[in-house]
This record gives C-alpha cells, structure tokens and sequence, in this order.
C-alpha cells in the first residue's frame, strides 16, 4: 500500500505579513480556488488519491485543516503536533502511522507550499519511486536546477539504475558559492522536497541515528487522544525531540537514498520572490493584488487586503498590505523577512 503523506506543519515566515502563525501559507489560498494544502491532495494521481491520506499539521490549525479537506471531500488521519518540530519528527509520526495501518506500508511525502504547473509528470515518477523504494531506497525527487539557489537542497547523481539515479551525495541548503559550483557542475539536482519510502525503512534510518527522536514520536502517538479523524499527540514527549529537517537528520547521511528525475514545472511558494516568479503578471511584470495602482513601475508584487496602495517609478519591490501589517521589501531580500518575524517572536 502506498500512503500519500502531507506535511502542512511549517509557519511559512518568509512570506510574513500574509502568512501569519495562526494562518500560514498552506492554508492560504495564494493563486486561485484553492488553498496549497487542498492544491497538494487534488494533485495526486487518482490511484493515490483515493487511498485516505494521512496529514501531520500543528494542532492550532486543525479546523482549518478539517474544513479545507472537507471542502474537497477528503478523509485524512489528521496528525495534530502540539508544537514544530521540523519535518524529521513530523515524517517519523506519518510513518508510525502508516506502519500501523500496514507493516509493508510505503509513504509519498508531499511539503504542502508548492506549486506544480505538470502534475501529470507526477505519476510516472512515483511509479518509479515505489519500485526503488520497494528493493529499500529512500528515495528522492529531483528536478534540474535552473539558478544557485540557496534554499534547497542538492542531490549528485551516481549510479544509474534504470529511471533512477542512487545518490552519491545530498547537501542541504548549501552556500552561494558552493550552489554555484554545483549548478556548473551538470550533475546535481535539486530535491523536490517529495519524498517515497517503505515507513519502516525510514523509522531504521531513524533507529540508528536518532533514535531518541524515535522514542518521543513512539511515545508521543501512543500516549495520543483519538478525536474523530484527529489524533491529537501528547506533548510532553513530542516537544522532546530535536527540531531537526529530514533533509539534515536523514537524507545527507543515508547510504541508500536513491533520486529520481522528473521534469515538472515546480515551484516551492518559500518567498516573496518564488511567488512573484509564479503568478500571473502584467506587460510590466507587475502582480498587482487588490486596491493597487502603478505607473513607470516594474516587476512588483503588490498586494493589498483594503487600502489603496500605488506604487511610482519603482522596480523589484514587494508591497504588502494587511490590516496590522505593511512589509515594503526589495525582492532580493526575500529570504530574509524571517528576520522581521523572528524580531516579533522576541517581543513576545
Ligand atoms: N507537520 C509539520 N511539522 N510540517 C512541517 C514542519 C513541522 O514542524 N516544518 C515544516 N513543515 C512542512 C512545511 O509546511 C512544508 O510543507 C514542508 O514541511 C517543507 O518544509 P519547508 O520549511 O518549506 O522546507 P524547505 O522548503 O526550507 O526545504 C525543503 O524543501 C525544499 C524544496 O521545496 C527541503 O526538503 C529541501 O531540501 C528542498 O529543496
Ligand atoms: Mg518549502
């Protein structure tokens, strides 16, 4: 059985003053009907979509989770944790899971803040990964890379082995520098992000690396309240484990991790920038959202919630108006408006 997994647990800081802590970007609806969480689940492949999906998201947005899947009449194990731990922890709970539903069971983990213009590409591809998965890999998603982008990480190919590569290094969000020797390189991809493995192998990579995440998660689910379709975790173990990414915990050290290519048309909705490069835009590049007026003004993303804003001869900047909240930002600043949150964390 393959499980699709989503996790739709992370704060999506960086796209602050929209995406706030109590309404983070997956839930948003960013670019049409529906929200990132609801565009992930309607983009599998119908196969997958029918098997009922397990979600790991923060207890504080479970009804907005349960109504958003409602909305599009999906049934989900929701995996509530009563705090962020990062992805390690939170792909540790969908895999206890998933191994109690079937021992054998494998799991598709899907992040919830992407954009996929070809998610036809999609069902080849996981074709593929389940039968690399199947012989024990852990495998990968790669797309080709297309700039030094510091925000993802980076997969070089080894060993061919029919449509899949075996990974013969994984470096996570590497430096500029080194983003550009990889990108010159011709031999390493990005990671999607998506990940497809045996639960159980992954829950071994863990025993022997992590194993004290491992105990918290266990204990946690265990110790956890069934509600309806929630499965509210118990804290005190699950705020235990290191926050940790599966990317650093896992995928850099692994010897079994495996990737394979697939040409989709990706977009991690991360930043202000990533956004602004996969909206709709106007002859001048401008997104204009909202109550928003511009002259001798190009490449903005301008957004406003009520208020007029206008923008005058200027150029890369991104305008965001919100009821408590105004971010003016140059758009190469993008990845650093976690600055701006993480000052409003400490005030606190
Ligand atoms: N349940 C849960 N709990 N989900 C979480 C948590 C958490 O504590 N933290 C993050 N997530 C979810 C986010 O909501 C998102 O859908 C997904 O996990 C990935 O987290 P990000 O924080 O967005 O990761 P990233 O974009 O910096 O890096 C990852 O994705 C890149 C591609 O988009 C890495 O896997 C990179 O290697 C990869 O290139
Ligand atoms: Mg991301």
């Amino acid at each position: 059985m393959l499980i699709p997994v989503i996790i739709a647990g992370g704060n999506g800081s960086r796209l602050w003053p929209l995406s706030r802590s109590h309404y983070p970007k997956q839930l948003l609806r960013l670019n049409g009907e529906y929200s990132m969480l609801q565009a992930t689940l309607l983009r599998l492949p119908a196969e997958l979509r029918a098997v009922r999906p397990i979600v790991v998201c923060n207890q504080e947005h479970r009804f907005l989770v349960a109504e958003q899947l409602n909305d599009i009449g999906i049934e989900a194990d929701i995996l509530l944790e009563p705090c962020g731990r990062n992805t390690a922890p939170a792909v540790a709970l969908a895999a206890l899971q998933a191994r109690q539903r079937d021992t054998n069971a494998k799991i598709f983990i899907c992040p919830a803040d992407h954009a996929i213009r070809n998610p036809e590409a999609l069902e080849a591809a996981i074709e593929s990964g389940y039968q690399a998965a199947e012989s024990g890999l852990l495998v990968t998603f790669g797309i080709q890379p297309s700039r030094p982008e510091t925000g993802y990480g980076y997969i070089c190919m080894g060993e061919a082995r029919g449509d899949h590569h075996l990974i013969e290094r994984f470096v996570e969000k590497p430096d500029a520098a080194t983003a550009q020797q990889f990108l010159d390189a011709g031999t390493y991809l990005w990671n999607s992000g998506m990940f497809l493995f045996r639960a159980e192998r992954y829950l071994h990579e863990l025993r022997e690396h992590h194993p004290q995440m491992l105990a918290h998660c266990t204990h946690a689910l265990l110790q956890g309240e069934a509600d309806l379709d929630f499965i509210r975790l118990e804290e005190a173990s699950f705020s235990r484990c290191e926050d940790l990414s599966i990317d650093y915990a896992i995928m850099e050290g692994t010897q079994d991790g495996a990737v394979v290519p697939v040409q989709l048309f990706w977009n991690d909705l991360g930043s202000w920038e990533s956004l602004w490069d996969h909206l709709d835009k106007d002859a001048e590049g401008n997104h204009l959202r909202g109550d928003v007026i511009a002259h001798n003004s190009n490449n903005n993303l301008a957004m406003s919630d009520s208020r007029l804003v206008a923008l005058l001869g200027v150029e890369d900047l991104v305008v965001v108006d919100t009821p408590d909240a105004i971010l003016v930002a140059h758009k190469s600043q993008a990845q650093e408006v976690k600055r701006v949150t993480d000052q409003l964390k400490a005030r606190k």
